[in-house]
């Protein structure tokens, strides 16, 4: 009876070291990126992205919070170790990796114009001179047009910055803009629910989704990586992007 009790013993401090073992990690996300990184109607946080780092959270044993906070100051954010890891819908660009690291490209993604539903603009046509565009801040897009289309192309439309892409999108349908630039995904998920249509694109070229972690943290980004073939190569690579609408 001695030694059950002292092997109980034992099997209880091993498990429960085991359980403290497992490390927490913070994800910053977008909480209105659908259907990348949302938060639902009760407050919880949602998306693609956050389906993903859940099941390479279990698989590879580390717990994760989902963390929503203003897209702006994410990278900051990071560097500032408020968070530990970003996977909400980021593009992976040279300008970023001199901050942080990127995993391996879970998802292509282009770049459209959303207009509302009647409009009988072209996307040359809005992005003319008077007209107004709207765009979310600390985007790769936002940068992209600036660059491009207003400095390089001398483009006179006003460029309007959003702290969303929906609330851009809010501002298509009541008219204060013309059109709205934005990733294609939440482009397709606001013509599912709204009254706007896509436009087409505007001629930036497509990029790639990646997690970002701090430079420093290799562990992670390994965890992350090796984590991400596993999803991308079971049939839940399939099921999640079915059930968000992303295919
Ligand atoms: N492609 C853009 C970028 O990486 C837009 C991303 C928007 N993602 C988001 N979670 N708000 O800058």
């Amino acid at each position: 009876a001695v030694f059950t009790l002292i092997f109980s013993l034992l099997m209880a401090v091993n498990v429960m070291s085991c359980l403290a073992e497992e490390k927490t990690y913070i994800n910053g996300i977008d909480a209105n990126f659908p259907p990348f990184a949302f938060v639902d109607k009760e407050g919880n946080p949602d998306g693609f992205d956050v389906a993903v780092i859940n099941w390479i959270a279990k698989d590879m044993g580390f717990k994760v919070k989902h963390q929503p906070m203003d897209w702006d100051g994410i990278i900051p954010s990071l560097k500032a170790k408020k968070i530990d890891m970003i996977a909400s819908g980021m593009s992976i660009t040279e300008a970023r990796k001199k901050e942080v690291n990127f995993t391996l490209p879970y998802w292509k993604i282009s770049q459209v114009l959303v207009a509302k539903a009647d409009s009988d603009l072209t996307p040359e046509t809005a992005m003319s001179e008077g007209k107004k565009i709207g765009v979310q801040r600390g985007t790769t897009e936002a940068k992209w047009i600036e660059e491009n289309l207003i400095k390089g192309q001398g483009k006179k439309f006003e460029l309007v910055y959003y702290d969303s892409a929906p609330l851009a999108i809010e501002d298509v349908i009541n008219g204060r803009i013309v059109a709205a630039a934005m990733d294609d995904a939440p482009a397709q998920d606001a013509v599912k629910k709204k009254p706007v249509k896509i436009l087409g694109g505007f001629g930036m070229p497509e990029e790639e989704f990646g997690y970002a972690v701090r430079k420093e943290d290799t562990e992670l980004l390994n965890t992350l990586n090796e984590g991400l073939k596993k999803i991308m190569a079971s049939p839940e690579w399939e099921s999640l992007q079915v059930k968000y609408e992303l295919k």
